[in-house]
């Protein structure tokens, strides 16, 4: 069968594609140019020469599997550390709707930490000041839609979440859903049912990561789904070890939001990833392609990873459209909104 839009190269076909994305975590959009501005403004040390030692430095902390994700999110800590103010998110939320744009993203779902800014001295209400400006100038410059999904942190009490859902009341129509991140640890998730429970109470959408390779990511992904009652699962990759997993997130139309790359500099996807994105595909599972942390992985936006995830697995042009299409179907937005992203697509496939 002929390739769809034979008149572009495979770069030129990816970045001429109305995309969304589900599954970005803002802090991870975070430049190293802007890092380094950052730190300054805020009179913070980082541990680097220049900003090419901020990719340098996490590279040197990755080892070749998936189990780095610990690794990872030290190197983030440090780097997420320079954010003090309600300008600083701001800016990094201005900046991020603006790469959007310029990647061709129509609607992106992004993911920020209320507790990590809270730690370093920026109020809730500060920081959600801060990104509710980002949006709307994003919107209103860049022409770029974007929903919020606050996440909490797996390694802090799961009593500061709970807290905050109420907290976050007055922010209630800036905010579309909830998740959790970070290190994935022992107890969960059954100690955030409270959390999950208060949200849904109060409409908001769920989701929770289940990062890939962890130790028990098969019942965390199960126990996410029976009890948390989450729609979506960012990375839940592991759903393909087992069959009846398998079936569990097919019945329930589960939402799987898959990052294939996430190491710095990289122009190609693991294979292991591809391949359990592949299976996870061919069985009709609702997944989705997504960069994570584009700018501190320093695997590069939307576009390099769509490009990376074709040629590496490889997948066909007709395959990535069909991850768009789930990216669309999964996406918390109206019908409306829906069905025009879905015609946007189709009139690109056909040439438009
Ligand atoms: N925070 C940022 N990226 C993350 C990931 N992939 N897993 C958990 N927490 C994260
Ligand atoms: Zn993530």
């Amino acid at each position: 069968m002929e390739a769809l839009r034979p008149d572009l190269s495979d770069a030129e076909f990816v970045a001429a594609m109305p995309k969304v994305e589900l599954h970005v975590h803002i802090e991870g959009t975070l430049e190293p140019a802007t890092l380094f501005d950052l730190a300054e403004a805020n009179g913070i040390a980082l541990p680097y020469d220049s900003p090419d030692g901020v990719l340098e430095f996490q590279t040197s902390q990755k080892t070749a599997g998936t189990e780095n994700l610990t690794n990872f999110l030290n190197c983030l800590d440090i780097s997420r550390g320079v954010l003090r103010t309600a300008d600083d998110y701001r800016r990094m939320t201005l900046d991020f709707l603006r790469r959007c744009r310029a990647e061709g993203v129509r609607h992106v779902e992004v993911m920020f930490d209320p507790q990590q800014a809270i730690r370093q001295g920026v109020p809730f209400g500060d920081c959600m000041e801060g990104i509710t400006q980002g949006r709307a100038e994003g919107r209103r410059d860049h022409g770029v839609r974007s929903e919020w999904i606050m996440c909490f942190q797996r390694d802090h009490p799961a009593d500061e979440a709970y807290a905050l859902i109420a907290e976050a009341d007055p922010f209630r129509t800036e905010i579309v859903g909830i998740g959790v991140d970070n290190f994935e640890t022992p107890g969960f998730p059954a100690h955030f049912q409270p959390t999950y429970d208060r949200a849904r109470e109060r409409g908001y959408r769920l989701t929770a990561h289940c990062d890939v390779n962890q130790p028990d990511s098969r019942q965390h992904i199960r126990a996410c789904i029976e009890d948390l009652g989450v729609e979506r699962i960012d990375h839940g990759l592991n759903t393909v070890d087992d069959p009846a997993l398998i079936d569990l997130v097919f019945e329930r139309d589960i939402a799987l939001t898959g990052c294939p790359t996430f190491y710095a500099g990289q122009e190609s996807a693991p294979i292991e990833r591809l391949d359990m994105i592949r299976a996870l595909l061919d069985s009709g599972i609702r997944i989705s392609l997504n960069t994570d942390d584009p700018a501190q992985f320093g695997s590069g936006w939307i576009n390099n990873t769509l490009v990376a995830a074709m040629q590496s697995a490889p997948f066909s042009r007709a395959e990535i459209v069909r991850f768009m299409q789930h990216g669309i179907d999964s996406a918390w937005i109206d019908d409306d909104y829906r069905l025009e992203l879905t015609a946007e697509l189709d009139a690109f496939i056909h040439g438009g």
